[in-house]
């Protein structure tokens, strides 16, 4: 048996009024992504699963975030909001092309899951036209209510066109469904725009689909995974959600979180064995953590690879593009940025090491600043291996320290240091026997 065919059409028109912001909606983020990376990673991929992106007019950004994370998506703009029905029929073209499964999903409902969508699909390979997610809501005031006749699907009725009776009704629309991809335009086609509303409503499929001898069907889910987003509260509820998601799978694959609850994950935080993550930790999008390292408290990472048995902070900042190699220590108060530290490389306390390559086993003293940037132009520190770089040294770069070079305190280095060398930049210091306590003694007569 060959694999069935899909076509997964989202519904990202929606301008998000109630969000009070100037981005659109679906471009709001939870756990480091996109809204609508989180609902494309859900989507089937791979040979035959095709994805279709309807937008609203001047939604230029929604299209390039569309396209960058499935560059195959095809963009359709809805240019007027005449309801779901009529969103989905601005991919027409995409429609008819022909799959064997067709979903739609909302843009805004990100905590939707590859798992619930391959179960909303189930029905259609055994013979139903139609299937809709449905959750039982705790308050179903503002959804459509699924109307049953024992196990089948008769139709949605939303809210605003509910009778009392219905209205008791608490399984409702999730707003997800698959439709049988051949049948699917007979069907789209013939809904009207005969509601309180005056929208084209995608609901209406299930009661044309019965008309037409056809059979409709519910699977069921939780109300957390089809939460919709319209405002910032709800955001951040679905952030919770998601949060909590991805720190019960960072536990299940053996990473120790002491406190999770307090641990901030992007969803694509990648973790080897034996990791520990204290309390109060953010970690942002693109971070791999290595086997066995340990981020201590109140650590800030994004866009960085921890190599194995690395340690970091507490009070930590890894900015992008840092790589840490195996064994290597970042202190308290260090912050590096675009640093390739070697293995074994410690930079223990109060630095910062950014635009810089630091050769193995070298060691970075506290208060170490590289002083990358003159105000026009970031420029590189390039430290060789086994180098000693003393404590309150400044690096002027460009420039470069050779391999097991070593550097005197509270230099400020501007030349290039060779390899095996010593270099020392610092006033001669002057020390006069006995003056301090002259100097105390005066103080002390003149004091009233
Ligand atoms: C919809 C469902 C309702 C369900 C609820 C779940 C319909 C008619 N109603 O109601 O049964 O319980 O979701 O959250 O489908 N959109 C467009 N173009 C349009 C209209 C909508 O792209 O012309 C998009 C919106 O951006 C949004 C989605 O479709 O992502 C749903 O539209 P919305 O108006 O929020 O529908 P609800 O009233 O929430
Ligand atoms: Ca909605």
């Amino acid at each position: 048996m060959t694999a069935r065919t899909s076509l997964t059409i989202v519904l990202a028109a929606g301008e998000g009024t109630r969000m009070r912001s100037s981005l659109p909606k679906v471009l709001h983020s939870i756990a480091g992504e996109s809204l609508l990376a989180h609902v494309l990673a859900a989507a089937p991929r791979g040979e035959g699963a095709a994805v279709a992106v309807v937008v609203g007019p001047q939604h230029d950004a929604v299209e390039k975030e569309a396209k960058r994370l499935r560059s195959d998506a095809a963009i359709f703009v809805q240019r007027e909001r005449l309801g779901t029905a009529h969103a989905v029929l601005a991919a027409r073209e995409a429609i008819t092309r022909g799959a064997d499964d067709l979903l739609v999903v909302f843009g805004d409902t990100p905590l939707i899951t590859a798992e619930t969508l391959a179960r909303l699909r189930a029905p259609l390979s055994q013979g139903a036209a139609l299937a809709v997610l449905g959750f039982r809501a705790a308050d179903p005031t503002g959804y459509g209510r699924l109307l049953l006749d024992g196990s089948k699907l008769v139709a949605i009725r939303e809210h605003a066109d509910a009778s009392e009776a219905e209205r008791a009704i608490t399984l409702c629309n999730a707003g997800v469904m698959a439709m049988d991809g051949r049948r699917a335009l007979a069907i789209l086609d013939k809904i009207g725009n005969a509601n309180s509303k005056g929208e084209y409503y995608l609901v209406d499929a299930v009661a044309i689909a019965r008309e037409q001898g056809l059979d409709a069907v519910v699977i069921e889910t939780s109300e957390d995974e089809v939460r919709g987003i319209n405002t910032k509260a709800q955001l951040a509820q679905a952030e919770a959600v998601m949060q909590t998601r991805l720190r019960q799978a960072a536990m299940d694959a053996g990473v120790t979180l002491i406190a999770p609850e307090t641990v901030h994950l992007a969803a694509d935080t990648t973790f080897g064995r034996d990791v520990t993550i204290e309390p109060f930790v953010v970690i942002g999008p693109g971070v791999s953590i290595g086997d066995g390292a340990v981020v201590h408290s109140f650590s800030h990472i994004v866009q960085s690879k921890l190599g194995s048995n690395t340690l970091l902070g507490p009070f930590a900042r890894l900015r992008p593009g840092t790589s840490l190699g195996d064994g290597a220590k970042i202190g308290n108060f260090v912050e590096a940025k675009a640093a390739v530290l070697e293995p074994g490389v410690k930079v223990n306390h109060l630095s910062y090491i950014g635009d810089a390559h630091v050769g193995a086993h070298s060691n970075i003293g506290a208060g170490t600043i590289t002083c990358n940037y003159d105000g026009f132009n970031k420029h590189k520190t390039v430290i060789g291996e086994g180098a000693f770089i003393g404590t309150n040294t400044s690096l002027v770069a460009p420039i470069s320290i050779g391999a097991r070079a070593y550097i005197g305190s509270g230099s400020v280095i501007t030349r290039d240091v060779p390899d095996d060398a010593l270099a020392l930049e610092r006033s001669p210091q002057t020390t006069k026997e006995g003056a301090a306590a002259r100097f105390r003694s005066a103080k002390l007569r003149q004091k009233k």
